[in-house]
């Protein structure tokens, strides 16, 4: 399931960043590149990974970080490759398999997100307790092998949800959960579509996550996500809704994401 190519890539990070297996592989949404300074280690930008995306969205930080964080290993993906980006929905496939060669067992996934709870506002942050493709679109359409019939139940770990909400609980860090819904973007949604994504069951909306969480379980690895909450969703509230927004808005979240994280590491 991990290509030659991404096995080969991680065999030269591993000459840049030292040897030592990841533990723990991270993926940072908009807004939220600023953790991965956090960590002592070797920075790679994707521009030296053949393969890697160009993962062009402006609030990201397209490098690799690999190093330690609250004394585990970790490899951090500053920037991610969106669906809307190429119309690629497997677009993290490659980084996500060179993740896994490095030795990665776990993905913490992070994401800004739209909330359609009046309860969660901006500035807060939300465990992922489950999914809704509403894209319809699946980033193993085309994998051949019987493998592409992942399961998705429980697709979001419950021991580390449990451990991240302890944590929370630990650092009087106010933690949502709920379901996020993973819209295709790059358009926002009408304030109609929020109404429907709201009705099927989701809580918070964003354009990302969802096929590298599909990925990850796919090569075996186990998830959990977080969503900082940047704006109401649309027609939820007067706020403005708008890239530069959630790049505004996103580090009110990654403040309690980082706490999260720190107190949560040690014991995941
Ligand atoms: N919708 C989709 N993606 C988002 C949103 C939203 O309201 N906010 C941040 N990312």
């Amino acid at each position: 399931m991990i290509s030659q190519a991404a096995r080969d890539l991680a065999q030269t990070i591993q000459e840049r960043a030292g040897s030592a297996p990841v533990e723990f592989g991270m993926i940072l949404g908009s807004g939220l590149g600023h953790l991965s300074e956090k960590v002592d280690g070797t920075a790679i930008p994707y521009d030296d990974l053949t393969g890697f995306p160009h993962a062009g969205v402006s609030g990201h930080t397209p490098k690799l970080v690999l190093g330690t964080l609250e004394g585990r290993r970790v490899a951090v993906l500053g920037g991610r490759a969106h669906y809307y980006e190429q119309g690629n929905a497997a677009a993290m496939r490659f980084p996500l398999e060179v993740l896994a060669a490095l030795g990665a067992k776990t993905l913490l996934a992070t994401n800004a997100a739209g909330s359609m709870q009046p309860d969660m506002p901006t500035g807060s942050v939300m465990l992922l307790t489950d999914h809704i493709n509403f894209s319809g679109l699946n980033p193993l359409i085309g994998e051949p092998t019987d493998d592409r019939f992942v399961p998705m139940t429980d697709a979001y770990d419950p021991t580390l949800r449990a451990t991240l909400a302890q944590a929370a609980k630990d650092t009087g860090t106010d933690l949502h959960e709920g379901v996020y819904a993973w819209y295709s973007g790059p358009s926002f949604e009408t304030p109609a579509e929020i109404r429907a994504i709201k009705m099927l069951g989701a809580d918070a909306v964003g354009m990302s996550t969802v096929p590298e969480v599909i990925l990850a379980r796919f090569l075996g690895l186990r998830v959990a996500a977080i969503s900082a909450i940047t704006n109401m969703a649309a027609g939820m509230s007067d706020e403005q809704i708008g890239h530069a927004h959630t790049k505004e808005m996103a580090p009110l979240g990654a403040n309690k994401l980082e706490t999260i994280l720190r107190a949560a590491l040690p014991a995941l």
